[in-house]
């Protein structure tokens, strides 16, 4: 029976996707010391041939990126075959040189599952596929957009139009258009490299004006992308502004900031718990590890 070790940043959704799988939980008990260390203790037996590893990597993401190599680095002294599903994956951001020296950690992530043993990893909604290319193992990159999508079929939203922060979100916004049956647009957005902060460079767009929006989006850190996004819809009168993303991290109190700015409510997937996470997509990784 394949064992389904659940990693504490991923404990609830360890539980389902094991249920649906009907594998073997094995929970991990962890430690942290006064000087950050962490301590893991599996509960449980590991199968010899298969066991499945789910962790998040978000913050704090490094203490959680050791807690993954480690447990993936246990299991495999007794599997032949360790998959590792990152329902969110830090650093993945950061998948390439944007400014000359720059350490592409990506890579470094790369080989260190690799070389812990990992056999495939499978990530949700991973901010860019290039990344992936960094894994030397089979690695798949899994939608919450369908789980999303079903959700808010479930509103009642007038005229809805699906809008995307930037151009890179584009197909993202246009994929969760044609499974909602609606038209998408994406804006215009810049982000300075060297000190983070975005502007939305879009000029006025008048097919806005009266609509309820979906803002959609991959993940939301500080909020910036978001709010300069809110704030600029708003301008153009439109009606309510929701906003649909895989990963909520919500850094500091990036939420409050976005529910001020005007945004009427935050629905994010299960990939990071919280407030926000009421969309559940064990189903879409118990699939896929089938
Ligand atoms: C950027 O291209 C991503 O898709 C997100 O829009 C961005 O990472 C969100 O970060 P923040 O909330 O800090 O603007």
């Amino acid at each position: 029976m394949t064992s389904l070790i659940a990693g504490i940043s991923s404990e609830d959704l360890a539980k389902k996707i094991s249920k649906k799988l009907k594998a073997n939980l094995v929970k991990s008990e962890v430690r942290i010391f006064p000087d950050g260390e962490s301590k893991i203790t599996l509960k449980g037996k590991i199968s010899k041939s298969k066991s499945i590893v789910v962790q998040s990597i978000y913050p704090p993401v490094d203490t959680n990126l050791i807690q993954t190599l480690s447990l993936i680095s246990k299991v495999k002294e007794q599997s032949r075959e360790v998959e590792v599903v990152v329902p969110y994956l830090g650093y993945a951001r950061q998948d390439r040189e944007f400014l000359p020296g720059e350490i592409v950690t990506m890579k470094v992530i790369g080989k260190l599952f690799k070389g812990a043993g990992a056999t495939r990893i499978i990530v949700v909604d991973v901010h860019s596929t290039m990344g992936l290319k960094h894994f030397k193992i089979k690695a798949q990159n899994l939608s919450a957009i369908p789980d999303l999508v079903n959700y808010f079929k479930k509103i009642k939203l007038k005229n809805p139009l699906v809008v995307s922060p930037d151009q890179g979100g584009k197909e993202r916004a246009k994929q969760f258009a044609q499974l909602f049956g609606s038209d998408y647009i994406a804006l215009q957005k810049k982000r300075d490299r060297k000190t983070g902060r975005v502007q939305i460079e879009t000029k006025g767009l008048d097919e806005v004006k009266g609509r309820d929006l979906i803002l959609v989006d991959d993940m939301i850190s500080t909020g910036g992308s978001i709010i300069k996004s809110t704030e600029f819809l708003k301008k153009q009168k439109c009606n309510r502004i929701f906003v649909a993303c895989t990963h909520a991290l919500l850094i500091n109190d990036a939420e409050k900031k976005i529910r001020k700015a005007g945004v009427s409510a935050i629905i994010s997937a299960n990939t990071i718990p919280g407030k926000t996470s009421v969309v559940d997509v064990s189903n879409t990784i118990a699939k896929a590890l089938k």
